[in-house]
């Protein structure tokens, strides 16, 4: 049988790479083997986002590169999957009349029938059910990485919160929690391919389990933690209004629960956020972030907001302001308010002019850009242990005077913010071995968006997993 190739395009948030992780695995076992080149393709698939229209775009305008190519090979099979797919169902075949299958956020499962199918009728198929209770969703038992040090776990999908933005419950459907059994069987799998941080994902992972009656998701923590080989755990997204004490003491007593959180708040005013639904004030929110210093006293806290919600006043923007000036995040994420036709605030009157959006977004990134240079550069002199990821850059030998390429590493700190060194003892035929390894750097440079260190002292396998360590020269 001749080779069979399929392209996977990935846009969007980190549940969508793992999902198209899951896809890949489905399309391996169908005989189809992964290719970066659109040429030899025999199948396309496009993993898609909704969250803002930009990322709708995005999709609509790859797919219309692909108008060519199935001209020029008529048996090409083009897909549709994520989350454009289950809002647009088959309105995606008529915008777009080459699409072959359409599949939803809840249809990966049934990909390889699918497929199958298309390959032997080739008929047009649009799969886009969504149940209220969905078929526990698991990943393939056996999932296991190539030279990956650092990798996602999905241990829950979809979203009860209906934030009136956004279109994520509409389009993933209801919270479902897995089973901590079959998360912490994935990990161990996981740590025996290599992986040392697992990245614990969820839309609202404070209420991981509760409906499901299983365990919290602080004791979830716990679980992973006793987890041997693994070396450290994050977690996101988190809902400030089911962030508990249990978590913040999470912090304290997992020594692999890295010191750092991402805690969305979206608006500094409590009058956006009602109308955003987001079931906490101002005060909720700096309480929690009090409590999370005062127990962890080096923990970097970032953020996301939305600008120019409808009805935002500038007095509103302002106090959005004044929360940044006070909390000092280690860094946000910052978007200008994007229409979603199935959520609720498309219906919102008040709407800000988009000039105005943009003007807003650009006066507080202004400000935070600050705030993280500040924070970064607070570093400078602490000596940090970083997680070693693989070679970020190789220098020229030539302009170094050096026989061999000397090699740039990255790595994180604890606190998620990117470290480059050079580590001269090990060459670059090493990087299997190195990348995994926890090195102590010396901070010597903050820079906008990394910082640079040199590494001190011995290597450590498990040791000071987090925190911060005064130097001493
Ligand atoms: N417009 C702009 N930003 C949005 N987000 C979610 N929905 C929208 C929307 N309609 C942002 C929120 C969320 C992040 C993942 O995306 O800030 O936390
Ligand atoms: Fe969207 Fe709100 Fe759910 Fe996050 S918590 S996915 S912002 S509805």
């Amino acid at each position: 049988m001749l080779n069979k190739y399929f392209y996977l395009n990935t846009i969007g948030c980190q549940m969508n790479v793992y999902d198209s992780e899951q896809i890949a695995a489905r399309l391996a076992a169908l005989g189809y083997q992964q290719t970066g080149s659109l040429e030899i393709a025999d199948l396309v698939i496009v993993n898609t986002c909704t969250i803002r229209a930009k990322a709708e775009q995005k999709a609509f305008s790859f797919l219309g590169r692909l108008a060519r190519l199935k001209i020029k090979k008529p048996g090409l099979i083009i897909g549709v999957g994520g989350c454009v797919a289950q809002q647009e169902g088959d309105k995606i075949l008529r915008r777009v009349p080459y699409i072959d299958l359409v599949f939803g956020t809840q249809a990966i499962d049934r990909l390889p029938l699918l497929i199958r199918k298309i390959e032997n009728k080739r008929c047009r198929i649009v799969d886009v059910a969504l149940t209220e209770k969905p078929r526990q969703p698991d990943a393939l038992p056996d999932r296991r990485l190539d030279g990956s040090v650092s990798t996602f776990v999905t241990i829950m999908r979809g979203c009860d919160n209906f934030c009136t933005y956004c279109v994520v419950p509409h389009v993933r459907g209801r919270e479902i929690s897995r089973h901590p059994d079959r998360i912490l069987e994935e990990i161990r799998g996981l740590v025996q391919s290599g992986v040392k941080e697992v990245t614990l994902l969820g839309q609202n992972v404070n209420s991981y389990g509760k409906k499901e009656g299983l365990c919290s998701f602080a004791e979830l923590l716990s679980r992973v933690n006793s987890i041997e080989g693994l070396l450290r755990i994050r977690f996101t997204t988190s809902h400030p209004k089911d962030f508990g004490n249990d978590l913040i003491n999470a912090f304290k007593t997992n020594e692999k629960v890295c010191d750092h959180i991402h805690l969305p708040i979206q608006s500094g005013s409590d009058r956006i956020l009602k109308r955003m639904n987001r079931k906490y004030t101002k005060a909720l929110y700096l309480d929690k972030i009090t409590k999370l210093r005062d127990t962890c006293p080096g923990i970097a806290i970032t953020s996301d907001f939305i600008v120019g919600f409808p009805g935002e006043t500038e007095a509103d923007f302002n106090r959005t302001m004044d929360l940044i000036k006070l909390v000092q995040f280690d860094g946000l994420f910052a978007f200008v308010y994007s229409d979603r036709p199935k959520a609720p605030a498309v219906q919102f009157k008040n709407k800000i002019l988009e000039e105005e959006k943009r003007e807003r977004l650009q006066i507080l990134l202004k400000l935070q850009e600050n705030f993280t240079r500040m924070k970064n550069q607070a570093l400078v002199g602490s000596v940090q242990p970083i997680l070693v990821e693989g070679i970020s850059k190789k220098q020229s030998s030539g302009s170094f005077n050096r026989s061999q390429p000397i090699v740039q590493w990255t790595g994180r700190t604890s606190t998620n913010k990117i470290v480059n060194f050079y580590h001269n003892d090990t060459p670059q035929s090493d990087a299997d071995i190195f990348a995994g390894k926890m090195v102590r750097t010396k901070i010597e440079k903050a820079y906008a968006h990394s910082l640079w260190g040199k590494p001190v002292g011995a290597k450590s396998a498990t040791g000071g997993l987090k925190g911060e360590e005064s130097y001493a020269a």
